[in-house]
């Protein structure tokens, strides 16, 4: 790794499961950067490969019909065909969407909070104690001391969901992965946490990698997001790039799906249209051509790359604002169907 900068390196990155039906490929090919203190969103649909991709990097997953290959390189190691163990809670911290699938439900908040802090930190009792008071003090808890007393069903859900990222702040990590860190919390709640990781972040100097189904939510908290569809990355460029300058039809598509602010509030969204690749039996060609409305016969027998000028790359035979395919979606819209049989309803396309 030449880039000092660079804190994870990822490289043709691919994850199958051998199943009953034949090999899953959950994860192809996937190569991007993360630089120290920066911040990279992971957004698309459920069954993308968000997780799998993240919880395979951090060798978690424990099966033995994983298949794993490609390279990884954290700080310059290696992670790909080795035990990581030794990486997680100090240098890679981790917060999940349930806090009470990763919380202990039989163990006090404060013994949670200290394990890290005398494993990683080797801290002694008194200090892990004060320590853990200030992470519950930096995660917005109020009444710290009496809360390391508590259960973790003694607290609210956002509450809960504070204490996961202390206790994964507590082994003061590099790089932390929030795997859609707000999903299960109320939209107030939900802005609140996130607006906190964000500046926790600042004040550390961790890079985090943010995971999320809704592009909305990766927008303004992000230094660059990747979008993901059956497996594959589709697009990937600094935040406010992918924005405006939008080049692949599935981010173009996932965009008119979120709620603006610039709508009127009952808006109707326009959801894709039918569903995400079954990891078996992958279409062949572009994985997004059974649902894209720029699809031509090529995009069916060709299966694109993802490329592009600097930073910003995209795997598209015809990326949207460009004469290719600006004429691929008006041919397809004069048939009304594209390539793949995809109707389309004019009313619906402007
Ligand atoms: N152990 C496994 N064996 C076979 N397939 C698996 C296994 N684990 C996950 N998958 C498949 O991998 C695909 C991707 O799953 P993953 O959980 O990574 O999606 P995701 O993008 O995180 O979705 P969500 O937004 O719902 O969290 C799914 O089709 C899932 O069924
Ligand atoms: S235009 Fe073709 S290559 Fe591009 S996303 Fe649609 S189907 Fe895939
Ligand atoms: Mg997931």
């Amino acid at each position: 790794m030449n880039n000092p900068d660079v804190l994870l390196d990822v490289s043709d990155y691919s994850v199958g499961f051998r199943t009953e039906r034949g090999l899953a490929q959950v994860v192809d090919k996937v190569s991007f950067q993360i630089e120290r203190g920066k911040t990279l969103g992971i957004v698309g649909e459920s069954g993308s490969g968000k997780s799998v991709l993240n919880r395979s990097l951090m060798g978690l997953i424990s099966s033995n019909r994983q298949i794993e290959s490609g390279s990884a390189f954290f700080a310059g190691d290696q992670l790909v065909g080795r035990d990581r163990q030794d990486f997680w809670g100090k240098r890679i911290g981790m917060i999940f969407q349930d806090p009470m699938t990763s919380l202990n439900p039989v163990m006090r908040i404060g013994r949670q909070l200290f394990e890290p802090l005398k494993q990683h930190l080797s801290m002694n009792k008194e200090q892990a104690s004060q320590r853990a008071i200030e992470l519950l003090t930096q995660v917005g808890i109020p009444e710290p001391a009496r809360r390391l007393r508590q259960y973790p069903h003694e607290l609210s859900g956002g509450m809960r969901q504070r204490v996961m990222i202390a206790i994964a702040l507590a082994g003061e990590p590099e790089l932390l992965i929030a795997d859609e860190p707000t999903t299960a919390l109320d939209v107030t709640v939900q802005k609140y946490i996130l607006d906190l990781l964000k500046d926790l972040q600042t004040e550390i100097g961790m890079s985090v990698i943010l995971i999320t189904h809704d592009l909305g939510v990766a927008r303004g908290r992000t230094d660059e997001i990747m979008v993901m569809y059956g497996g594959r990355m589709m697009e990937l460029a600094p935040s406010e790039e992918l924005f405006s300058d939008m080049s692949h039809p599935y981010t173009e598509a996932l965009f008119s799906a979120i709620p603006r602010v610039d709508q009127p509030k009952h808006t109707r969204l326009t959801p894709i249209a039918g569903a995400p690749p079954d990891p078996v039996e992958p279409p062949s060609g572009c994985r997004f051509s059974p649902r894209c409305v720029y699809a031509q016969q090529d995009c069916t027998i060709n299966l694109p790359e993802a490329d592009g000028p600097g930073d910003h790359k995209f795997a598209c035979f015809y990326p949207v604002n460009t004469d290719d395919g600006r004429s691929a979606r008006a041919a397809n819209i004069e048939n009304g169907q594209t390539a793949t049989g995809l109707k389309i309803q004019t009313a619906g396309v402007s």
